[in-house]
């Protein structure tokens, strides 16, 4: 039994470390590293994060992200706009690159002292399986940060820069201030223009842009169930003043997408190397 479990063990920690993860710049792939490879240039760390449902600290093993990015990116990803993470389960955060610069992140990819890679969520007995990475911020920050700050299952990262097609030019301010709500609060679900989450539909592809009842629209957005009983979507957060003119820059926003003829970012169904979910699940699958 001893000697079977040592032979799990040795199985588990080979697993463990020829893992890898994909960097991209733009949904352009830069870079594919494994654990092992990360950990020739990049110390590991434990790191403890305390986990606000079980009021108690997890410690995970993990790599400074500052230092992972140097390493894949070198210093263009401090100019970039935005990082963003695609997880297993089709979720697509985003998280501005200024907040990388503000505060110390850690890439997590087991926990300490051979315990499973695994976090307590809010629900008793609600087990996420982390894997393949996590994405964990510096002790005692959690509670400033957002929830989706804290992707996990991250299979990629890409950087965006300032130039990137998605991001409106400062002129154009209420399509500006309808990305940044876009991109902080949809887009991790809902993909445009081969970037984002697919737990949603595509925005663009689906009617709704050229709804004739603009405010029925704006209220399901606000409060997907007041509209739709059954409705998978959260509530527009309700911290926001004015959700009204917010969800209507939002629209704007989209609308500017859509009116774009001059597309860089081109469909995932033309053969360039351009992110897409699909795409990274079949890689990750052969
Ligand atoms: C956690 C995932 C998630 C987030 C975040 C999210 N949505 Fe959705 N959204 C969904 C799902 C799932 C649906 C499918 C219909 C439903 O369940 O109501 C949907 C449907 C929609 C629809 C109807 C479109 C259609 O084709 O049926 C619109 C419009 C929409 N979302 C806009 C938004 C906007 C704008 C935001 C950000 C403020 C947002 N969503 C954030 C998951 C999400």
């Amino acid at each position: 039994m001893a000697r079977l479990s040592f032979l799990f063990f040795l199985f588990s920690f080979s697993f463990v470390h020829a893992k890898t993860m994909k960097f991209y710049f733009d949904s352009k792939l830069v870079k594919t590293l494994s654990v092992n490879e990360m950990e020739k240039s990049v110390s590991i760390e434990t790191r403890s994060v305390y986990n606000p449902n079980t009021r108690s600290y997890e410690k995970f093993k993990s790599f400074d992200f500052k230092e992972l990015l140097d390493l894949v990116y070198g210093k263009r990803w401090k100019e970039a706009e935005e990082i963003s993470f695609f997880t297993s389960d089709n979720y697509v955060p985003f998280i501005p690159v200024k907040k990388f610069l503000m505060k110390d992140s850690f890439l997590a990819f087991d926990s300490a002292y051979g315990s499973k890679f695994t976090t307590v969520g809010k629900l008793k007995d609600q087990v996420h399986d982390l894997e393949p990475f996590y994405l964990i911020w510096e002790k005692g920050s959690r509670w400033d940060l957002d929830r989706s700050d804290w992707p996990f299952k991250i299979v990629g990262i890409s950087a965006y820069s300032q130039s990137f097609n998605l991001i409106p030019k400062s002129s154009e301010k209420i399509q500006l201030h309808g990305y940044k709500l876009f991109k902080k609060y949809c887009i991790a679900c809902h993909q445009v223009k081969g970037v984002g989450g697919i737990k949603g539909s595509n925005l663009l592809k689906s009617e709704v842009l050229q709804s004739s009842n603009r405010a029925r629209l704006i209220q399901y957005i606000i409060d997907p169930k007041s509209v739709n009983k059954s409705s998978k979507m959260p509530f527009f957060p309700k911290r926001i003043r004015n959700k009204k003119a917010a969800v209507d820059s939002i629209l704007q926003y989209l609308q500017w997408l859509d009116d774009k003829k001059t597309e860089r970012v081109e469909s995932p169904s033309k053969k360039k190397k351009i992110f897409s979910v699909e795409r990274l699940n079949n890689a990750l699958s052969n």
